[in-house]
């Protein structure tokens, strides 16, 4: 049999097409994000991609040409033995694998005479999404449970109407103010999951350009009368006349907001305040600082996570729900800015902020 230098050529061109093709599916398989297992119908695996050797952790050479059955005696037997069985798995099926959280199915093509060509094994990463999950379970949870405190007042209050404690003008007027404390406190609740959620959803906001100076100013201005009241010295610390920033007004107004609240209600009377705004050139610096009860050093990492409180019956008293650190920090990162705290216990607390004057959006 003699071949002809035209049929040689041909098959030369098609080898070459099928290296090709194999290079393109291999190029495909490894920037993929999820994790995939391919063996023949006699268990040899034949494929592992960059992402499935990463989530068994396993190097692919250790696998390649090996048989499925080399591994069910190890952990990975949990994920080869359905291929071997060729049974199918409920797409559901997750589980915990070393750190991570991995979801996988697996699949068997036939050809056309409904033969078996090979066994697949589809693995993703499903850790993020899961802890996701989670947090907006345990959120759901904590919000239920902050506003269930102040409707269940409201009701023993209303309770006690019925059963007609109120004959006098004095009981009235008690009434009236503890119905008034717990519908206040309904209110910044809701205010303040109303603030959280405005700002996760809207990732494109509207911006303005602002003197962010004048704007502290007007701020502090509303709360003269609760300084005064608490005899706090304040301090106003900006050299600049005016510092002029592209931003969202009700973003910086809950930022300040926020801080001025908690360095009101965190400090005994008598003790000091400062406010201070810095042009840093490239960025604002902002403070706020007072001399009140300060926080110990291991809840500073945490005091900025939704419904955190240092001290949950003390915060409750003063009427917080530890959510207004968590909408400063969004505030302030959804500019591209960086919010932390300085404290020691009882020695008060500085809060710094940052804000860049150019914001990649
Ligand atoms: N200036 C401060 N001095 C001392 N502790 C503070 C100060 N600011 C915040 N904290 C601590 O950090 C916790 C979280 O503050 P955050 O403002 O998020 O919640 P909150 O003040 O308790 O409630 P609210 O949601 O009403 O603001 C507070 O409960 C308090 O323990
Ligand atoms: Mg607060």
């Amino acid at each position: 049999m003699s071949f002809k230098t035209a049929d040689i050529d041909d098959l030369k061109e098609k080898i070459n097409e099928l290296a090709s093709e194999k290079e393109k599916l291999f190029a495909v398989l490894s920037n993929l994000k999820e994790g995939i297992v391919v063996a023949d119908p006699l268990n040899r695996i034949l494929v592992v991609n960059e992402a499935a050797s990463e989530f068994l952790n396993i190097r692919t050479n250790k696998l390649l040409r090996r048989s499925l059955k080399d591994f069910t005696e190890n952990e990975l037997g949990f994920f080869f033995e359905p291929l071997i069985q060729e049974k199918e798995v409920s797409d559901q099926t997750v589980v915990q694998h070393k750190s991570r959280i991995l979801s996988f199915r697996v699949f068997f093509p036939k050809n056309q005479e409904g033969r078996l060509i090979a066994k697949g094994l589809v693995l993703r990463d499903i850790t993020e999404s899961q802890r996701v999950e989670e947090l907006r379970k345990v959120f759901v949870a904590n919000a239920s449970h902050e506003l269930r405190s102040p409707a269940a007042g409201l009701q023993a209050l209303l309770d006690a109407f019925e059963v007609g404690g109120l004959e006098n003008q004095d009981s009235r007027t008690k009434f009236m103010t503890m119905m008034n404390r717990e519908v206040n406190r309904l209110n910044a609740i809701i205010q303040d999951l109303l603030d959280l959620s405005e700002m996760e959803r809207e990732k494109e906001f509207a911006k303005e350009s602002l003197d962010i100076v004048k704007l502290f100013k007007e701020w502090l201005s509303f709360y003269e009368t609760r300084i005064q009241e608490k005899s706090l010295r304040l301090v106003f610390n900006v050299q600049e006349e005016k510092i002029s920033l592209t931003a969202s007004a009700a973003d910086l107004e809950r930022l300040f907001r926020n801080l001025m609240e908690n360095a009101l209600k965190y400090s005994p009377a008598g003790g000091s305040l400062e406010i201070g705004i810095k042009n840093e050139k490239t960025n604002i610096l902002g403070w706020v600082k007072d001399s009140g009860i300060g926080i110990p050093e291991e809840h500073l990492s945490r005091i900025f996570e939704r419904f955190y409180r240092v001290d949950k019956s003390r915060s409750r008293a003063l009427g917080g729900t530890g959510l207004g650190l968590s909408i400063a920090k969004h505030a302030v990162e959804r500019h591209g800015g960086k919010i932390w705290a300085e404290s020691k216990e009882n020695q008060g607390a500085v809060f710094y902020f940052t804000l860049p004057f150019l914001q990649g959006s």
